[in-house]
């Protein structure tokens, strides 16, 4: 890992502390020490580019880690026909985008899970998105790696996952000024730890 890398993620890891303990003092259960990342939504153009560089397909499945208020889950079911499941560690985030998805009528396509991304089986998932910060990359990264399979997709939002070599990387403009970097992971073959060796790039 770069000096560059290592600062990031200890940054990162300063930022998503001082969020959670924030977070605490508004009542509600603690997440503090799980917390792998401040909130902070992708626009919808953006998610719209992740979920086609993922080139998801109906009824495949979609894993958001940390799925905020659940729009990459809401665009995967609404426009893409996936069936989508959204993990969340933030209580009140869990609660809000549930009466969405409750509201929206799409509680046949879409489940959320109040916890930490770090302990869930992530093995029915097809896609993964993950807009996060360096430091949660390097600590997902290994339990990322029990999971991989032949045709997943993994996309990440600005932060590659330490060690992978991507497929593809595109920027994308937001609605708000500001360019998001996306970068995919194909998994092109099953089996072997070496991260290196599992994904192929696009013809
Ligand atoms: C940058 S936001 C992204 C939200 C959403 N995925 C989007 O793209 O709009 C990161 C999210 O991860 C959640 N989060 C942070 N640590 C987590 C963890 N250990 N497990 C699950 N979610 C987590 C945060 O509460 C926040 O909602």
């Amino acid at each position: 890992m770069t000096l560059a890398a290592l600062v990031a993620g200890l940054t990162g890891l300063l930022a998503a502390q001082e969020s959670g303990q924030r977070q605490d003092q508004g009542g509600g259960q603690s997440i503090h020490g799980k917390q792998l990342s401040a909130y902070e939504a992708t626009p919808l153009p953006v998610v719209e580019k992740m979920l086609e560089l993922a080139q998801v397909r109906p009824n495949e499945v979609v894993y958001d880690l940390g799925s905020g208020d659940g729009r990459v889950l809401v665009m995967a079911a609404q426009k893409f026909g996936a069936r989508a499941v959204g993990i969340e560690l933030d209580p009140r985030l869990y609660e809000a985008s549930r009466a969405k998805i409750w509201d929206l009528g799409l509680r046949d396509r879409i489940q959320i899970v109040q916890g930490d991304a770090l302990e869930q089986d992530l093995s029915p998932a097809d896609v993964l998105t993950i807009y996060m910060t360096p430091y949660a990359m390097w600590k997902l990264q290994p339990h990322l790696e029990k999971f991989l399979h032949k045709g997943m997709r993994i996309v990440t939002v600005f932060d590659e996952v330490p060690g992978w070599e991507p497929t593809a990387t595109i920027k994308v403009q937001g609605d708000n000024q500001r360019t998001y970097t996306l970068h995919l992971y194909s998994v092109s073959h099953r089996s072997g730890w070496t991260s290196y060796s599992k994904f192929g790039r696009k013809q």
